[in-house]
């Protein structure tokens, strides 16, 4: 099997690129471990933001998403008891994000990928990357049948996630890893409810973090900081209400709507980056370069970014043999990943609690929410980053 680019993992990268490159005129293959029917019903984020709600929209995959998708044009910091709302699109000239979960994202790439007739190999075995500094890069599999297949490629896109095999595939000298890891997870639960509030609510508490987002108007997501080893069976339903309702409450009577729980988690927090993401004739894009904690909701967002950025180096290269672009990939995506890190972890650092720190610490917590929520360039950085910086050139 031949093909240009072959990309493995059917996430949120590996499906936007293939997609991409084909509005390019660009051939790819992607490789996925999994089956159809569980990428397409994985749990995961859902705040998108305003460049990848426009980027999916010129792809011409945005269609459902506008259908069935929820704009929010704010946030709300809740604290000391009281809401504080950041008026995202009004900081921003109009900048907002859009509430559009991430297995919806996928199904709809799934689909213009099939109907497009695009390969996408479910279900396959012990992918290897062969010869990625030479010019003609293989992938070695099996497939769904069993099959030994061999792929040779042009160039290869690790879109394979945080436990994939093509990060690793990069000699550990030629890369630098950089990781933090937190002392909390998030239980995370899906609700049979109407929503409790138009716009998401991030609540800082003595007793934990707790984030109130929504799905549709019938189902609810909501958040809890946990402890980063708790299973979900040890959150039985009474103790999450219990807990909900205590970082939530205030003087205001603010109370979230209880309903019927149909789906918990436990999500470890941790911020990672590897340099530089490509290697010979490998790229690396979303997780499987960085992660990022939850808490900015940058991850599925940066993937779109790290794949817009590859797409375009790549169209280039196939339209004019000008491989400058892909020269620069690593660098170019690296900016943009850590500034969306350091967000993400001063997101992160301001809205959960850190057992094991001071009572001075509490207090800087709580100035820093103050001045977020009070100063309108502290605020203004908070939705510039929120709603996602605008892409730049390379
Ligand atoms: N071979 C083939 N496929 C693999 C392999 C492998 N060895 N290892 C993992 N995969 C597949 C996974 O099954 C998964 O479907 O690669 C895909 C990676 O997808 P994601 O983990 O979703 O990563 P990515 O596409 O980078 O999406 C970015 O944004 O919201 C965040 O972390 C969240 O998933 C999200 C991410
Ligand atoms: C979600 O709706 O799943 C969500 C929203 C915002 C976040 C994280 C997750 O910061």
């Amino acid at each position: 099997m031949r093909t240009q680019v072959g990309i493995i993992g059917a996430g949120p990268a590996g499906l936007l690129l293939a997609h991409l490159l084909r509005l390019e005129g660009i051939d790819s293959a992607v490789l996925e471990t999994r089956g159809r029917a569980e990428i397409e019903a994985t749990i995961r984020a859902g705040a998108l933001e305003q460049g990848t709600v426009d980027l999916l929209d010129a792809a011409g995959v945005g269609e459902r998403m506008r259908r069935e998708g929820m704009p929010h044009e704010g946030i709300v910091l809740r604290f000391g008891g009281r809401s504080h709302r950041i008026p995202l699109a009004e900081l921003t000239g109009g900048r907002s994000i859009m509430i559009y979960a991430q297995h919806e994202v996928i199904r709809d790439l799934v689909n213009a990928r099939l109907l497009a007739g695009g390969a996408i190999h479910f279900g396959v075995r012990d992918v290897s990357l062969l010869d990625l500094d030479t010019r003609q890069p293989k992938l070695r599999f099996h497939d769904a049948d069993g099959e030994l297949q061999e792929l040779a490629c042009d160039y290869v896109a690790g879109c394979d996630g945080f436990h994939g095999v093509s990060r690793p595939s990069i000699p550990s000298r030629l890369r630098r890893e950089f990781t933090r890891v937190y002392p909390f997870g998030w239980l995370g639960i899906l609700v049979e409810a109407p929503p409790a509030t138009d716009e998401l609510i991030y609540a800082y508490h003595e007793r934990g973090f707790a984030l109130v987002s929504t799905r549709s108007p019938q189902i609810q997501r909501l958040y809890l900081q946990c402890n980063p080893n708790d299973e979900p069976g040890a959150w039985a339903d009474a103790r999450v209400w219990e807990e909900l309702h205590a970082r939530l409450a205030g003087a205001d009577g603010f109370r979230l709507a209880e309903g019927r729980i149909f789906q918990k988690g436990v999500i470890a927090m941790r911020s990672f980056v590897v340099e530089p993401m490509q290697h010979g004739r490998l790229f690396l894009a979303g997780d499987a370069a960085h992660i990022v904690p939850p808490t900015g909701a940058k991850g599925l967002n940066l993937a779109v970014a790290d794949v817009r950025v590859l797409a375009r180096a790549l169209a280039e290269f196939y339209a004019s043999g000008n491989a400058q672009l892909l020269e620069r990939y690593s660098e170019t995506a690296l900016r943009r990943v850590w500034r969306a890190e350091h967000f993400s972890w001063w997101m992160t650092s301001m809205l959960h609690t850190f057992h094991d720190e001071s009572p001075f610490h509490h207090r800087m917590q709580l100035a820093q929410l103050r001045y977020v929520t009070e100063s309108r360039a502290a605020a203004t950085m908070l939705a510039e980053n929120y709603v996602g910086l605008p892409f730049e050139e390379a």
